[in-house]
């Protein structure tokens, strides 16, 4: 599933199987053997077994697993730098295992950009040579080449190290060149093959953090590969895992990690922190008692009263949260008020208070349930109340099960 957003890659029963008449392995007679055995058997090594997928556009996708399990060859297969043995790969709706070479060419210069974990840039070029490296291999006009390329390398921070050699440059810096090179073309697709894994921990996190920041606007969609859990869980819309070359699970960071599909899986995720990856939106629920704006401050202190409540949240027509009214503020404004019958909830008797996004992950709701007598809020983008979460919930969702 490509979740909310349209397809934009797709991937049907797809192997890829190294070594001599690779086609031989892939009879039903092999179908259960393992990676291992089909190797002792028929000499030939499996990179991928019977992967289907389906990648949103504009979706953050990460493609995770051991040394060995297959992850360069996917992504490699998706632009045919590897050869599927059988299967179907689809872009844009487009069976591109049918194409011809030159029709390949294009598919790869027009539609994706890869960023690979060796920058791969050329040392007798300058960053901006660099850079505008794809643009050329398009023959397009010097000057247009110099302007997309100077364009990407202010993007990614480069801007005033157009004329510098890759060895002026540390190696953050030169995955950003290398980072720039493939957003010059403007492409729809960027393949990522483990970008920041030659970087000291510090620096990668920073690549992180700012390749988010950018991803916000560029809204691209990314395919990127990664062995490690914490990147995934940080960057990743949709996480694929593979083991042996199958896929061991494909799902959401918080699905993966609460939801582990087997013991390989599990594994992995296993000192990941539920804290980091579950949203309020998964763990709210209704609120149990709602008072409505238009109601008087009399009639809410009768409901609260009823129903044993110090206080509760107050929504408006729209669903809207205005935020709470409790008997407290109540009972005081009713004593110093002579005509307050006919007033509606509102300031000064209803206080408006935090509530999150439906995204919020549960460790940045800690601090609010710790000072809040109430459960915390959580409201559409035009601050509809959608529902509430309490601080056992958030406890029940990060304490580990079974
Ligand atoms: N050209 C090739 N010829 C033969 N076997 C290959 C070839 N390329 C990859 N393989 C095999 O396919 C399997 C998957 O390799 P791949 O490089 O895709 O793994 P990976 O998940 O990217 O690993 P890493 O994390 O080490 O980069 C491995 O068993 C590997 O030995
Ligand atoms: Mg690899």
């Amino acid at each position: 599933m490509a979740g909310d957003a349209p397809e934009i890659i797709r991937v049907e029963g797809l192997w890829k199987v190294f070594g001599r008449d690779p086609r031989r392995v892939l009879s039903d007679k092999n179908g259960s053997l393992s990676k291992e055995e089909l190797r002792r058997k028929t000499g030939c090594v499996v990179g991928l077994r019977d992967i289907s997928l389906t990648i949103g556009k504009g979706k953050f996708y990460i493609i995770m697993g051991l040394s060995g399990s297959g992850k360069s060859t996917l992504i490699r297969t998706l632009i045919r730098l590897v050869n599927p043995t059988s299967g179907k790969i689809y872009v844009k709706g487009q069976d591109i295992t049918k194409l011809t070479e030159n029709d390949l060419l294009d598919l790869r210069k027009n539609t994706f950009g890869m960023v690979f974990q060796h920058y791969g840039l050329l040392p007798h070029l300058t960053v901006l040579d660099n850079a505008a490296f794809g643009l050329k291999v398009r023959k397009l006009p010097k000057e247009q080449q110099n302007e997309m390329a100077m364009q990407a390398l202010e993007t990614v921070g480069l801007g005033g190290w157009e004329h510098y050699y890759p060895d002026n440059l540390s190696g953050g810096m030169q995955q950003r060149v290398g980072l720039a090179r493939a957003l010059a073309a403007e492409p729809e697709i960027l393949l990522m093959d483990e970008p920041f894994s030659g970087l000291d921990p510090l620096i990668r996190r920073q690549m992180q953090d700012e390749f988010l920041e950018l991803q916000e606007k560029l809204q691209k969609t990314i395919v990127f590969v990664t062995h490690d859990l914490s990147e995934a869980l940080k960057l990743g819309d949709q996480i694929a895992i593979l083991h042996d070359g199958a896929i061991a699970q494909i799902g959401t960071p918080e699905e993966i990690v609460t939801n582990p599909a087997d013991e390989y899986v599990r594994e992995f995720v296993q000192d990941a922190s539920p804290a980091k990856v579950v949203s309020a939106g998964s763990i709210m629920e209704s609120p149990e008692l709602l008072l409505y704006s238009w109601e008087g401050p009399r009639t809410a202190l009768t409901i609260l009263k009823k129903s044993n409540r110090l206080g509760t949240f107050v929504v408006d027509k729209e669903h809207k949260l205005l935020g709470v009214a409790n008997q407290e503020r109540l009972e005081k404004f009713l004593a110093s008020s002579d005509n307050s019958e006919s007033s509606k909830l509102g300031p000064p008797v209803v206080k408006e208070i935090p509530a999150v996004r439906e995204d919020c992950i549960l460790e940045d709701l800690f601090s609010m349930v710790h000072t809040n007598p109430y459960p915390v809020p959580v409201v559409s983008d035009t601050g509809r109340l959608l529902g509430v979460v309490k601080t056992d919930d958030i406890f029940e969702a990060i304490s580990p099960h079974e």
